[in-house]
């Protein structure tokens, strides 16, 4: 600096290593997604280490300045998320080098993932296709009117029912999800529509995040995904609720919105590689996803 009375130096010269993300503690993941102002809990990453692996940038003296995850559903497979660099040190190529590592281990998979607006260059430049845009819905939750809460053939999964949820999730996110099905709904309350005893949509909620999220949610139809998202929603009324879907709009997303879901936030999901199952175009009456798991896990 020109002027004598302003005191500067160079501070933050340092050399950064790559390392598992199973290797540091979880309050400095914490610390950064706060840093990006994410809403995770510890519990929240915990969760997500228990389910994938990924890796974290730390500084000379063991600090967490950036990380990335994938989740490895099939051998062909995998979703990527929890992509941060510290805000301190954005735009000088941490990104693209996470990124670049958790491609290497992915190895010829197909990848999906979902891209917030400061990642989106970031993936476009490694070659990630746009697919479709999905809508981060949240707000106080409104207890919906007590018809759509009541609908015939509603009841709370049990484990016998775990087969079921394993493949109705498949038939909509198009992998088998086995290991993240399993851990999901034991920590999660959940509803399943039967019809001749075949379950045909289902809604989990489990506590993420600022209070709770609603994910996945499978349906052949906008009225049954209503159906098994209403009492989760009436279940929460005047508490914090979260739901990410892919629906543009419609009767699903007209509900949402007046049980206080209102849109928040838009990403984009992206693949690389064939991801043929999101290029699949609906097909009308086949179970489609009507909310994601989280952004990290699609
Ligand atoms: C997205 C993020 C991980 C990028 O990390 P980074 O270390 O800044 O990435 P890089 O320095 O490798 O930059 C990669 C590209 O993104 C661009 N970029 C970086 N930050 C950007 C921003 N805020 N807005 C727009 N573009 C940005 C860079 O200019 C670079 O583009 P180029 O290759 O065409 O020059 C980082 O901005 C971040 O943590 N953001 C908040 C959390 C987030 O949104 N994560 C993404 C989840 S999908």
């Amino acid at each position: 600096m020109d002027n004598p009375d302003v005191e500067s130096r160079i501070v933050d010269v340092f050399e950064i290593r790559l390392a598992d993300i199973g290797s540091v503690d979880v309050a400095q993941l914490l610390a950064l997604s706060i840093a990006v102002q994410w809403p995770h809990r510890a519990e929240d990453w915990q969760f997500m280490r228990g389910i994938g692996r990924g890796v974290v940038a730390l500084d000379e003296i063991g600090r967490a300045l950036g990380s990335a995850m994938w989740f490895p559903y099939s051998d062909g497979f995998a979703a990527v998320g929890m992509v941060i660099t510290s805000p301190r040190l954005q735009a000088l190529g941490t990104g693209q080098w996470l990124m670049q590592r958790v491609m290497a281990e992915c190895g010829g998979r197909t990848l999906r993932l979902n891209a917030t607006r400061a990642a989106y260059r970031l993936y476009r430049s490694l070659d990630f296709k746009r697919s479709q845009t999905l809508f981060q819905c949240q707000g106080e939750a409104i207890a919906p009117d007590t018809a759509a809460a009541a609908a015939a053939g509603l009841r709370a999964l049990t484990d016998a029912d775990l087969p079921a949820l394993i493949a109705l999730d498949a038939s909509a996110y198009g992998v088998r999800r086995a290991a993240l099905m399993t851990a999901l709904l034991a920590q999660s309350s959940s509803l399943g529509l039967f019809r001749a005893g075949r379950l045909v949509a289902v809604a989990l909620c489990r506590r993420f995040g600022r209070g709770h999220v609603i994910g996945p949610v499978v349906a052949s139809c906008d009225s049954d995904a209503i159906a098994v998202v209403a009492p989760h929603i009436a279940a929460h009324a005047g508490q914090f609720l979260r739901l990410d879907t892919h629906r543009p709009g419609g009767e699903f997303r007209d509900f949402l919105a007046r049980s206080g879901l209102a849109l928040f936030d838009a990403v984009t999901t992206m693949s690389l590689r064939r991801d043929a199952t999101i290029a699949v175009p609906r097909i009308r009456d086949r179970p489609a996803s009507y909310g994601v798991v989280s952004q990290a896990f699609g």
